[in-house]
């Protein structure tokens, strides 16, 4: 049995949100085509996308996501996973995120949905790991599940879907840099002050009144992050100025995307994330950077 799997591009953290927040990004993502075979052995990962991927299995995000689920089915399953459409590993647009969900989706359809949505997340998670040291759900969280999404708890695990206002779109920019997730993640402090730590709870808090009251104006200014932002903006060229930039232009917010290079902005209207997303292109080819970017509704 086979299926065709799509699974979008995401954006964690959305600021404040670090490890907890994530939202998809209409019209990006994985495409994978997955096979199972009941009651027999064996698992195979094939990469057709053209993007360069490890070639050894268990450098795969895919295989800890599926043997998770495997692990959890109980019972013998051959798994086939060919690798068709593939976003730029490293771009901090869920790249790992989209592989892995696609996958235990696949997995999930053709052995009859024995697992719900949560539980999908929990396996696809196991994929972050490997590359990051830390099961994380802000990417995998909205990639199975779609639209905006909470990790209110990891122990136990507890994830809430939350509405996404009407007129709601993104600008996202990935500039052609390389920042290893594990790195961006060392970078950050291993404690926080309490100050911090209040304006992080209120800003997490403002973010999730906005989404539920559909106030986008809350949710542009909930973005604020003091407690990744400022440690990972380093890492890419030029970010205070691009920023000022962006937000003097019309933008809701502008932040990080998962832990970079990729930036992303919010808008109000699709005019706006389209002019913001050239405006981003700009920004790092006149550093002499290469850049793809995107616009589209959240
Ligand atoms: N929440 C993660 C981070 C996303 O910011 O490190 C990147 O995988």
């Amino acid at each position: 049995k086979h299926i065709k799997v799509f699974a979008p591009g995401t954006v964690a953290n959305l600021g404040c949100g670090f490890d907890v927040m994530g939202l998809t990004l209409d019209g990006v993502g994985d495409v994978l085509e997955v096979g199972v075979a009941e009651n027999a052995e064996g698992f195979e990962i094939r990469n057709r996308s053209g993007v360069e991927l490890p070639g050894n299995v268990e450098e795969n995000v895919i295989t800890p996501a599926v043997r998770a689920l495997l692990e959890a089915y109980g019972r013998p399953v051959r798994i086939e996973v060919e690798i068709l459409e593939k976003i730029a590993p490293g771009s901090g647009i869920g790249s790992s995120a989209a592989s892995s969900a696609a996958a235990v989706y696949g997995v999930n359809e053709l052995l009859g949905r024995p697992f719900s949505g949560k539980q999908l997340v929990e396996f696809a998670m196991m994929g972050e790991a490997l590359l990051g040291g830390t099961p994380h759900a802000d990417n995998v969280g909205p990639a199975l599940l779609g639209g905006v999404v909470l990790v209110r708890g990891y122990r136990p695990f507890d994830i809430v879907r939350l509405p996404v206002p009407d007129n709601f779109f993104y600008a996202v920019a990935h500039p052609g840099i390389v920042v290893s997730t594990r790195e961006a993640r060392e970078a950050l402090p291993k404690r926080i002050p309490l100050s911090d730590a209040v304006a992080q709870w209120g800003n997490v808090g403002g973010l999730v009144a906005g989404f539920a009251l559909r106030d986008v104006a809350l949710i542009g200014r909930s973005m604020h992050d003091v407690v990744a932002e400022p440690y990972r903006k380093g890492f890419i060229p030029g970010y205070d100025a691009l920023k000022e930039q962006v937000l003097a232009g019309g933008a809701l917010a502008m932040n990080i995307a998962g832990s970079g290079p990729s930036v992303f902005a919010l808008a109000s209207n699709y005019e706006a994330a389209v002019r913001i997303s050239g405006e981003m292109k700009r920004h790092f080819e006149g550093l002499g950077i290469g850049c793809n970017s995107y616009a589209g509704r959240v």
